[in-house]
């Protein structure tokens, strides 16, 4: 597509979608961007700190208007494209936490594919572009010796969060197939960086060994993950959403696979902890997917896309951010938090 000028951003006030914004205020100030945000427990204003929220333009003339609102609500959407004339659509909300879809489905169903749904019929309606954010984890877990999925794997979901995401994936692709919709489908691998919320395992991990707590590592901890810098990944999207073929998904994959205990033992090591009392074994995840890893030769072929953080790197930068940052992560665990740790990690300590 040409070079958007007008892009509606949807779940900006969450991790991802937030450091989008930055990253487009850096380095596409020129595109204005519609934030759309519901403002769920993991959505925060804070995540947006140092960018106007109405519209009036940075030193660099960026221009970034929040508004408050669910995807699913049609009246808005229509009344935001009439006012806005988007010439493309990011969409980044979404429940995102595996364990909480554990806990209850309704709202993975309702944001992720209902929600989802919403933004494919407005899209549609005004011939408007969009890059649906997905994962990886729609392709279900690999063993050991499997060769990492591509974009032609099978869909085999095993949680009901990734069910969401393979079933908005779905939708989207017949709508291309059926009525010409223009998607551009992203799966990436676990991201990590700035302004993650802490029931991830990273942010969970490094804000419990600054405040004295072990790191809960889920069953024997053998399970890998592929980490990706969150940068990379909005490069990624970006270049998707600019670059892409309608109609196409690319992995975006972050290279380095890693062990949950492996990556537990180094954040011990990064933030002086014996790993004896920074690591604790809690009961596992049910249907806990044992490995997620990418092959992303298509998106470095059609889109040039890379990724350029190094972990070793990415992780100091992290352990920094979160160090400096205790403020925003402080708050955040003396809220509605507190409980929700409480209710999932009492329950998994025998
Ligand atoms: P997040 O939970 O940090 O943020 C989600 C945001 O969406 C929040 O700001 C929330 O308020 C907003 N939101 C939720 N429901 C909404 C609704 N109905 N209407 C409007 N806004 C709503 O999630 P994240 O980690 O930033 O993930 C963003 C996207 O990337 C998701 O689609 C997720 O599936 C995908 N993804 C995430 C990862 C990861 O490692 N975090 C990896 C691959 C893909
Ligand atoms: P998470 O950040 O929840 O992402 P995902 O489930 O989408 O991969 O978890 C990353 C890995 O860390 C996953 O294998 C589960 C594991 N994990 C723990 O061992 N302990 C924890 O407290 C959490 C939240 C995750």
């Amino acid at each position: 597509m040409a070079l958007p000028r007008t892009l509606l951003i949807t779940g900006g006030a969450g991790f991802i979608g937030s450091n989008f914004v930055h990253f487009l205020s850096h380095f596409h100030p020129e595109v204005q961007v519609v934030n759309l945000d519901k403002l769920t427990y993991a959505g925060n204003l804070k995540n947006l700190e140092g960018i106007p929220l109405d519209g009036s333009p940075t030193p660099a003339g960026f221009r970034h208007t929040f508004v408050h609102g669910d995807i699913q609500d049609r009246r808005l959407l229509a009344e935001l494209f009439v006012r806005y004339r988007f010439d493309g659509v990011v969409n980044f909300a979404a429940e995102s936490h595996v364990d909480r879809s554990l806990q209850g489905a309704d709202e993975f169903i309702r944001t992720n594919v209902l929600g989802a749904h919403e933004l494919m019929r407005v899209c549609l309606e005004h011939r408007c572009r969009l890059l649906q954010v997905s994962t990886d984890e729609v392709y279900g877990q690999l063993m050991p010796d499997e060769p990492p999925f591509t974009e032609e794997s099978p869909l085999r979901p095993r949680n009901p969060y990734a069910a969401t995401k393979a079933a908005a994936d779905l939708m989207a692709l017949s709508y291309f197939e059926s009525f010409g919709l223009d998607v551009v489908i992203t799966r990436s691998s676990n991201n990590y960086g700035p302004r993650q919320f802490p029931e991830k395992f990273l942010p969970l991990a490094i804000t419990n060994l600054l405040e004295g707590r072990a790191i809960p590592v889920y069953g024997t901890g053998e399970n890998v993950r592929e980490w990706l810098h969150v940068e990379d990944n909005c490069r990624g999207i970006w270049m998707a959403l600019t670059r892409g073929r309608s109609g196409e998904v690319y992995n975006l994959g972050g290279r380095d696979e890693v062990q949950n205990i492996e990556m537990a033992r180094r954040l011990c090591e990064l933030l002086g902890v014996d790993p004896e009392q920074g690591i604790r074994f809690v009961r596992d995840r049910p249907g806990h997917d044992l490995r997620y890893a990418l092959d992303s030769s298509k998106a470095k072929r059609e889109l040039g896309w890379e990724p350029q953080w190094e972990l070793s790197r990415g992780l100091e930068e992290l352990v920094r951010w979160y160090r400096e940052n205790e403020e925003w992560w402080q708050e955040i665990r003396s809220g509605e938090y507190r409980k929700y740790y409480e209710r999932h990690y009492g329950e998994k300590i025998d």
